[in-house]
């Protein structure tokens, strides 16, 4: 029997490549875009990718992405939640409106797909939710505070979920990968220079240093990470084994974040502090 996958954010990076791995190992696979090129592109990629249109930050979008699933099936055996941007700024002055949008896609847009999919999930034997979260949410990165805690928030509601739902046949994993070589890099980098202009001069000036830093950082990062490839595996991995973890680290920044976050908060404080100084000055 056909079995379906929907992935959340497939027009590139992790969802894209996993779109494929899955298609190309067999699955049927709901691929979610936003845009009709990104529809057409898909359409391309593999005849297993059944491209539909999602955008995880409205009800009707979802509503109508789930009337077209049913089109084909009633029965979902996995969500793969991974439509996600990274926002970034000093909590000392970002926008609140900013925080709200870093919440609305990464953490509520998980939770609503979620809330929809959950019924084409209940009568089939063995199902899986897993969401592509990040060593972000370990919490250690500052100036991307905005995507640290939309991601390990976005853990916690899933473990929530975990330990509520009345569904053993329900399997929840949260990805956690260190850096990947994906769009989302120049994405966040144009996104934080709108956020920065937004700022106040106090804000400007305070954080100048830091802000420049931050954003070669994240431009160096579009090349020098793990390959969007290497996640599709786990999350084929995560798919196909019978009894996957409730969490993987991948990648050695993702295992180092871990570690760090095994620390008191004050030693771990301290250690960022001094990283962060030997960096920027
Ligand atoms: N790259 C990394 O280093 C890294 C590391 C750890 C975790 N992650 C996580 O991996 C996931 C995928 O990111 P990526 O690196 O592959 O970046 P990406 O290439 O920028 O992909 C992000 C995807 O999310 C989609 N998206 C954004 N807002 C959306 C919305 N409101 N509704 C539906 N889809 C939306 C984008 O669609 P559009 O093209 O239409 O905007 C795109 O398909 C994210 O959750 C990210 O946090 C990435």
């Amino acid at each position: 029997m056909d079995k379906y996958v929907l992935i959340t954010g497939s027009s590139s990076g992790l969802g894209k490549s996993a779109a494929q791995k899955l298609a190309q190992e067999g699955f049927k696979v709901f691929a979610g875009v936003r845009k009709q090129e990104d529809k057409q592109a898909l359409e391309q990629l593999h005849s297993n990718i059944i491209p539909v249109f999602i955008d995880v930050t409205s009800d009707e979008s979802v509503n109508r992405a789930f009337e077209k699933i049913k089109e084909h099936t009633d029965k979902l055996f996995a969500l793969v939640n991974n439509a996600g941007v990274a926002l970034a700024g000093p909590v000392e002055y970002i926008p609140v409106d900013i925080l709200k949008k870093q919440f609305d896609i990464n953490v509520f847009g998980a939770i609503r797909t979620a809330q929809k999919a959950l019924p084409f999930m209940r009568d089939i034997d063995d199902c899986r939710i897993v969401n592509i979260s990040s060593m972000a949410s370990y919490g250690i990165f500052p100036f991307i505070s905005p995507y640290c805690v939309s991601k390990r928030a976005l853990d916690m509601f899933f473990n929530f979920l975990t330990l509520e739902c009345k569904m053993p046949n329900l399997k929840v994993v949260s990805i956690k990968p260190g850096v990947v070589s994906t769009p989302i890099w120049n994405k966040s980098v144009d996104a934080s220079l709108k956020n920065l202009e937004n700022l106040c001069e106090e804000g400007k000036k305070k954080y100048a240093k830091e802000f420049d830093f931050l954003m070669k950082n994240a431009l160096k990062n579009t090349e020098k990470g793990l390959n969007p490839q290497d996640i599709a595996e786990l999350v084929f991995k995560v798919l196909t084994v019978k009894n996957p973890e409730l969490s993987y680290n991948i990648g050695k920044d993702s295992v180092f974040a871990r570690l760090m976050s095994y620390l008191p908060v004050k030693i771990s404080n301290s250690l960022v502090k001094a990283g962060l100084k030997n960096r920027i000055g």
